[in-house]
């Protein structure tokens, strides 16, 4: 099921690396051609043997052991391969990429690879919970690097908690659901598509130079652009107030107001295939929108409130054939909240975020994301960068829309 991949294997010094030999006769076994390469530390735990023999091929350890004149091995290795998987990867590893050292055969080949990464984390209960720890991985996962969260259980130095490298036999499952993907998205199965995505927050004017608006950063909207162009979609963008940059050569409609995003996704309406609500829209905007700018006058003032038009609820009534996405940021009663806005706005999939939760919400380059359909949640997906969360929206999304679930 691996054949043909090129996996390259990073074995770090943790205890765990004794499953690293596990690992590697299991994805040789699955077909997939596999070079190895060890930390100084790891060769304490295992011998390079052990893999050599496994891997049926050498084993690097030192960057400077240059064993084919032709070519730069951290080089000539980063470039062969399809996947770089670490594991065990420990705290030091993953500090090591976070900040970008390279000091080691391994952490220097990390740097110099353009191949995805996928890390196997595995550590003490109470380093894998050290804030340190906690945000070279968030660091890592917004870069886009894959982890397979380790599991919990009785640890080597006696804790019991989270930091048990995934066992190989799931951890090449993980490897080939990784490949599977990359084919569907080769596949472009979003491929003669129209994709309307919002993204960003509104902004309600009071007068010339104050407004109302939100915290929403516009990434996870252009996460989702991105993401629908890369299966094949034809994707068009409604960009709010952001502060991030959109994709380059997707084209967009700039807005301001809910009326003025409402009206832009209108013009698309008739075409699109799939609308994504990726956007932060105000709820409220101020009943009177002044030409001169307000002068201050006594200690208190108030502003009259009217509600914005709710696009999505209206773009739910209006649907034919278009597939409706909606997000929701929560703070609490998750599930209760996005069923609730699934049926209210006639969604076929709502995205919901606890916007309390470390990693997710505005702003950040990771979310956390549920996925809802009619019938209740559908996913719910760990701490991931808000690209990979994008990925599987609009995976899903087209597999719903073709009808195909086998994708
Ligand atoms: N939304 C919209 N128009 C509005 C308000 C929200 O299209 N005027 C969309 C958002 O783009 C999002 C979804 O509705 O996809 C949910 O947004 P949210 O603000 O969480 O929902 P509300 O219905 O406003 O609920 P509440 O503020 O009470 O949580």
């Amino acid at each position: 099921m691996l054949t043909g991949k090129k996996i390259l294997l990073g074995v770090s010094g943790g205890i765990a690396a004794f499953k690293a030999a596990s690992l590697c006769s299991k994805l040789v076994q699955s077909g997939a051609e596999v070079r190895v390469i060890m930390t100084e530390s790891a060769t304490r735990f295992i011998t390079e043997l052990t893999l050599q023999a496994l891997s049926k091929g050498p084993v690097y350890t030192d960057t400077f052991d240059e064993k084919n004149p032709a070519v730069i091995a951290h080089i000539d290795l980063a470039d062969w391969a399809d996947l770089v998987l670490v594991a065990p990867a420990t705290a030091n590893i993953i500090a090591k990429m976070a900040t970008g050292l390279a000091d080691d055969m391994l952490s220097t080949t990390l740097l110099a690879t353009q191949a995805p990464i996928m890390l196997a984390p595995a550590m003490n209960v109470h380093m894998y919970q050290h804030p340190a720890v906690i945000r070279n991985l968030a660091e890592l996962a917004a870069r886009g690097v894959m982890m397979a969260e380790p599991g919990e259980g009785l640890l080597a130095c006696g804790y019991v908690g989270k930091g048990r490298m995934e066992e190989p036999e799931s951890l090449v499952r993980i490897v080939q659901a990784y490949f599977e993907r990359q084919e569907r998205v080769n596949a472009k199965p979003l491929k003669g598509r129209s994709v309307v995505v919002t993204a960003g927050s509104t902004v309600e004017r009071i007068d010339p130079v104050r407004y109302i608006t939100n915290d929403s950063s516009g990434k996870m909207g252009f996460a989702i652009a991105h993401a629908a162009r890369e299966l094949g979609a034809e994707v068009h963008l409604v960009i709010g107030s952001t502060q991030a940059s959109p994709p380059v050569g997707i084209p967009f409609t700039k807005v301001e107001s809910a009326q003025d995003m409402y009206n832009a996704l209108l013009a698309h309406w008739d075409e699109a295939d799939i609308v994504v609500k990726a956007a932060a829209v105000a709820d409220y905007r101020p009943k009177e929108q002044l030409n001169r700018k307000i002068k201050k006058s006594g200690e208190e003032m108030s502003l009259e409130l009217v509600k914005t038009v709710d696009i999505l609820e209206s773009l739910g009534k209006r649907k034919t054939s278009q597939f409706l996405i909606g997000f929701a940021a929560e703070t609490h009663d998750l599930e209760k909240y996005a069923m609730d806005k699934l049926t209210r706005k006639n969604c076929d999939l709502l995205i919901a975020n606890d916007v309390t939760a470390e990693g997710a919400g505005f702003g950040t380059d990771t979310n956390v994301i549920s996925i809802f359909d009619s019938q209740g949640l559908v996913e719910a997906l760990p701490l991931m960068s808000k690209e990979a969360c994008a990925r599987r929206i609009m995976e899903l999304a087209g597999e719903r829309l073709t009808g195909d679930l086998s994708l």
